[in-house]
């Protein structure tokens, strides 16, 4: 039968004929176009096998499960602040019709405007809003026109992992090739408590890693999803490694007003000989608890930025006007009052410290073991000590973790995120016994968190 299809098979223009004998009758049968045109409209190879990211898997899963909290994706389950949310309905319901149309490619003005103003005193230069910023769609976007904007075929880019998923993808589409170093958890002393800080680079590995073909090294800090502030001498150990090697240093500070005392967020930028080489990234979204606004922005030199400008024009050319005008009376409304204890620049780690606090505690007391940290909204926490109350065994993944999320999931109702998402083929085993708890959520999220964990464990013992 097999043999006779084929044998039988015509091609006609964009769809297939079969002639088929059955019971010696001849018949008919359409073939659908992407049947036969699918090996031509494959997913081109620099794309890899096209994986689902971790994000679409994990909502997939969320909708499938309701579990009865999600502590996966990092973004907050409350409001923004007022004049915020205020901000944006007066500008789309407001006199200025045009707030509604495209605005200026590289930037809205009023924002970059703002935004020069923030940061000019933060990096110690006077930004120049036209030529030093860009305005992206959300930090995701000025990721890919800054790593898009300057890889090209054979370029080797350093990434520290765990990463940020898109930054492999973005490299190898660009033809680059990443070059990855593992944060690695110090050994752990008895009864010590683990912070973000104990995870740390091996200098020596890392500067193995610096020859002539690296071209760019991406830095996130505060870090996702260890928490790690780079200190000022960690930072200072990488801009000497760039200066060495003549590289350029893409630097992710989406939490950079997430840090929690005594840390201090260091932008790398501010380094002697860094601003030259750095491009920085951040985004709206975090800063103001408005995620779904997408909107981002990538400062740096004019000649560096100009190679963004170049990506930026010509996949997204503007960004959306409304919002973008929304942000920049947010950051008025905040630059006016950046002295005072209520700028939301500094009240929101005021706000988290003690969200964080409450979730390693109760983490701690039901058997995990949290790395705790010292920026963003995320906590690692080992999960190995309750391997003996999970049976993993159902769960088809190859990495545990993501064995252990699932059935977590399923079992106790509390969705996390599997790290080994952010980590290279080679150094999934760094990531694997750990699994990540967001807490920029309600309080009663948190506590009802507590809740299912204590009725998880008392079932299980
Ligand atoms: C480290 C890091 N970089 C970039 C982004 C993307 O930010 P945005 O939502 O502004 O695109 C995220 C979002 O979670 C992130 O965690």
């Amino acid at each position: 039968m097999r043999r006779s299809l084929l044998a039988g098979l015509r091609v006609h223009s964009n769809c297939a004929t079969i002639y088929r004998n059955t019971s010696n009758k001849t018949v008919r049968r359409e073939l659908s176009a992407s049947a036969v045109m699918s090996d031509k409209f494959k997913l081109p190879a620099r794309y890899g096998a096209g994986e689902k990211s971790v994000w679409v898997e994990y909502i997939q899963l969320a909708a499938e499960y309701k579990p009865a909290v999600n502590l996966g994706q990092g973004f907050p389950d409350y409001h923004a602040p007022d004049h915020v949310t205020k901000a944006l309905a007066n500008v789309a319901t407001g006199e200025n019709p045009l707030f509604n149309q495209y605005t200026r490619g590289f930037g809205h003005l009023r924002l970059v405007q703002n935004l020069a103003k923030l940061y000019s005193p933060l990096v110690g230069k006077e930004l120049d809003p036209i030529n030093e910023i860009l305005v992206t769609n959300g930090a995701y976007e000025a990721l890919f026109s800054a790593i898009l904007g300057h890889v090209d075929e054979g370029d080797e880019v350093i990434i520290i992992e765990p990463f940020f998923d898109c930054y492999e993808f973005m490299i190898k589409s660009a033809g680059g090739v990443p070059k990855f170093i593992p944060l690695k958890p110090k050994p752990s002393q008895d009864g010590k408590e683990m912070t973000s800080a104990d995870w740390v680079l091996d200098e020596k590995e890392l500067a193995s890693l610096f020859g002539s073909r690296t071209k760019m090294l991406i830095l996130n800090t505060p870090h996702n999803p260890v928490g790690k502030v780079f200190t000022a001498q960690e930072l200072q150990t990488l801009a000497d490694l760039c200066k060495k090697h003549n590289v350029l240093c893409i630097s992710d500070e989406v939490y950079e007003w997430m840090v929690y005392k005594p840390h201090k967020h260091i932008r790398i930028a501010t380094l002697p000989g860094m601003w030259e080489r750095t491009i920085t990234i951040g985004s709206a979204g975090k800063t103001f608890s408005v995620t779904g606004w997408k909107t981002g922005w990538a400062y740096g030199p004019a000649d560096l930025m100009r190679n963004l400008q170049v990506v930026h024009q010509n996949c997204v050319y503007t960004c959306c006007t409304p919002i973008q005008e929304a942000v920049a009376r947010s950051l008025e409304f905040e630059l006016a009052r950046y002295d005072s204890p209520e700028c939301y620049f500094f009240s929101l780690a005021e706000e988290l410290v003690s969200k964080r606090d409450y979730l390693v505690k109760i983490l701690k007391e039901n058997g995990f073991k949290p790395v705790v940290p010292d920026g963003g909204y995320f906590v690692m926490a080992d999960w190995t000590k309750l391997e003996n109350k999970i049976d993993l065994s159902t769960e088809p993944d190859r990495n545990k973790d993501y064995r252990f999320t699932k059935k977590f999931a399923k079992e106790a109702g509390i969705l996390t995120i599997p790290p080994t998402a952010f980590y290279s083929a080679d150094h999934r085993h760094v990531g694997e016994s750990y699994t990540r708890f967001c807490f920029i959520k309600k309080d009663e999220n948190l506590q009802l968190t507590e809740k299912l964990l204590k009725e998880w464990n008392a079932k299980k013992n």
